[in-house]
């Protein structure tokens, strides 16, 4: 190729791919002012493969996925045009996508991929004990919608012995409870029982903060939109969060039309689906410490 012709399409290249801060237009601002438990959020500099090793990768690179997928291609690096509130300068969102091959094991029912800390074990977790406060900002890919006539887990904590989620952040049609809009996130309690929702935002990041006292069971909502500071959207509820068990963060679709959800009903086929996350991080909430 001739020189210059070279020169120009690297130009083009760079201009179009960008510094990732500029490319993805201004920085989150807010402070995060208790101790960090778990840290979720993805460094500027990280590439797609660092998903895929216990020594680059922040969370499990081996769970929850579909056997035939790496992390690294579940993973995208969406241009969102700004950060979310605790995404400064040093971090960028992240999108986990499904695919027909996002089936973990043997649950042909569900489609799902599924991001767990490094270090949150499936018993005594540090951050399943104390007041931990985990937050996570959502906004929507347009290129990748999600189907909301299904029924999707995106953030919860499931008990160690798997009898339970000790809560559920939801969107779409939750089953059996239709009645409930498809279009709000949801916050359900241990007992599927929806305790707070908000509708599902076009553009704007959506964020929130679930705090869980271990020691008194309970559980408290906090939520905000694009760039403004949390505020607290429930009580501190009554809630069993006994049992131990790990956080999960990404997508679970649940089929629609069976009651044997995790290995029948029905799934569209060539999905192509994606949940954008920023700002995930657990933070140590002793003493009622909560970032807004
Ligand atoms: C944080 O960023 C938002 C959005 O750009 C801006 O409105 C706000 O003034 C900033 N706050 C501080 C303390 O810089
Ligand atoms: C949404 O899911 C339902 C049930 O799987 C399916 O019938 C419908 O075609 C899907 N809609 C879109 C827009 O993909």
């Amino acid at each position: 190729m001739h020189q210059t012709t070279l020169l120009s399409v690297l130009g083009a290249a760079t201009a179009v791919l960008g510094h990732p801060l500029k490319h993805n237009g201004h920085a989150g601002n807010a402070t995060i002012k208790c101790p960090i438990v778990f840290d979720g959020r993805i460094k500027t500099a990280s590439v797609l493969a660092d998903f895929d090793s216990y020594s680059t990768s922040i969370f499990n690179p081996d769970y929850v996925k579909g056997g035939t997928l790496k992390w690294s291609e579940i993973i995208k690096f969406p241009n969102t045009g700004a950060n979310a509130r605790f995404d400064d300068a040093d971090y960028k969102p992240f999108e986990v996508t499904l695919s027909d091959n996002s089936i973990f094991q043997t649950q042909k029912g569900f489609r799902r991929a599924g991001l767990q800390f490094q270090g949150d074990t499936n018993n005594d977790s540090p951050a399943a004990t104390g007041i931990k406060t985990i937050h996570f900002s959502v906004k929507q890919d347009a290129q990748r919608p999600l189907n909301l006539t299904h029924e999707y887990l995106n953030v919860w904590h499931e008990a160690a012995d798997y009898s339970a989620n000790q809560f559920n952040f939801e969107v779409g049609t939750i089953l059996g409870q239709t009645g409930l809009p498809k279009n709000t996130f949801k916050v359900l309690n241990r007992q599927n029982k929806q305790i707070w929702s908000t509708p599902v935002e076009k553009s704007d990041w959506q964020n929130f903060a679930i705090t869980l006292d271990f020691n008194k069971n309970t559980l408290q909502v906090y939520y905000s939109k694009g760039d403004d500071p949390l505020k607290s959207v429930t009580q501190a509820v009554s809630n069993n969060n006994a049992g131990g068990g790990q956080y999960q963060i990404g997508l679970l679709k649940k089929p629609t039309g069976t009651s044997d959800v995790v290995n029948a009903g029905y799934q569209e086929s060539k999905i192509n689906e994606g949940q954008i996350y920023g700002s995930l991080f657990i933070e140590d909430s002793a003493g009622g410490c909560v970032s807004l």
